[in-house]
């Protein structure tokens, strides 16, 4: 009698690649759509699951492991896991892995994108074209600031905060950072970044960018008082995730000058944007698209796919997390 194949469930859409390489190693199904698989549907695909390749939307909890008894591994295609519960997984002998490294360049682009578009008021530029109100070029027209000689303070200096600091380097900035741990002399002299507090790095940094996991820690880790001790001619950006700031203390420090501008490629209640954001011209809004490009989705695909091949083969995880 031929031994049945491990049985694997994909949350969501996922890059054919990645499913190529599930398909080496046992039966999947996948949910081939972009809305979010019903509960109902996923329960009953989890219920014989060996591994399960889960999104960002997903929520990984008990409830989520107490439908998967056999599961083995669930492998996330995204770096952040705020979305899974990692200890009850652990107590559960169930393995977490993510995907670091395949989107750091990604993500470090998208910040420096975004910190040039704020700086320059590029998306207030774009409306105003396609809104189709008259305009001429002027000596003083919609001038921003220019990047140069200011100062980057990241908030999170792990692989995506230091591709971040040699794209900024380059542009003329100079790096401060904020990290538990340093990132060494020799990281820090090719970087020419200092290590600062946190509050120095919000007292003196003309961009703040957060670059740090989302974690219990890290919950509106920018709030009120952070924001009250930023310069007036600062911006913020984050592509970590939404929740380490207080959406609406941002909304009120960019309505009352408390700092000049934002951008923001994640959101505290995503996919909803706090209403105020929407009527401010000092803000640049994107939909979550840090590791947007087919090259990284592909990779992240696929290494997710290799975490789950390499549990079902015995073999430990490629990029275990907890
Ligand atoms: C991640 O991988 O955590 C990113 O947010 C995905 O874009």
């Amino acid at each position: 009698m031929s031994e049945q194949r491990p049985r694997i469930v994909v949350t969501g859409r996922i890059p054919e690649p990645g499913l190529d390489l599930l398909r080496t190693v046992g039966d999947v199904w996948a949910w081939d759509h972009d809305d979010p698989i019903p509960t109902s549907v996923r329960d009953e695909h989890l219920a014989h699951a060996d591994a399960v390749v889960t999104l960002l939307t997903d929520r990984v909890d008990d409830a989520f492991l107490e439908a998967a008894p056999q599961v083995r591994v669930v492998a996330n295609v995204a770096v952040g896991y705020n979305n899974i519960d990692v200890s009850a997984c652990t107590s559960r002998g169930v393995i977490v892995t993510n995907t670091p490294g395949v989107l750091t360049d990604a993500t470090a682009d998208l910040a420096m994108t975004l910190m040039l578009m704020v700086t320059r008021r590029l998306g207030e530029g774009e409306r105003l074209i396609r809104s189709g109100a008259p305009w001429k070029w002027g000596m003083f027209m919609m001038l921003g600031s220019g990047i140069q000689g200011r100062q980057l303070g990241i908030i999170g200096m792990g692989g995506i905060g230091q591709a971040l600091a040699r794209r900024a380097k380059a542009f003329g900035m100079t790096i401060a950072y904020h990290n538990r741990s340093s990132v060494g002399a020799d990281l820090e002299g090719e970087l020419g970044a200092t290590r600062m507090s946190l509050d120095e790095i919000l007292e003196t940094s003309h961009v703040v960018s957060l670059n740090c996991p989302y974690t219990d820690d890290t919950h509106h880790l920018i709030n009120a008082a952070a924001l009250s001790k930023m310069r007036a001619d600062a911006v913020l950006v984050n592509t970590a995730r939404g929740p380490i700031i207080d959406e609406a203390a941002l909304v009120d420090a960019l309505r009352s000058g408390e700092i000049a501008a934002a951008a923001l490629d994640v959101f505290e209640q995503e996919p909803i944007v706090h209403p105020g954001l929407h009527d401010l011209d000092n803000v640049v809004l994107v939909p979550h698209l840090g590791s947007a490009t087919i090259e990284t989705r592909t990779a992240m695909a696929t290494l997710a796919a290799s975490n789950v091949v390499a549990v079902l083969s015995g073999q430990p995880p490629v990029t275990p997390v907890g």
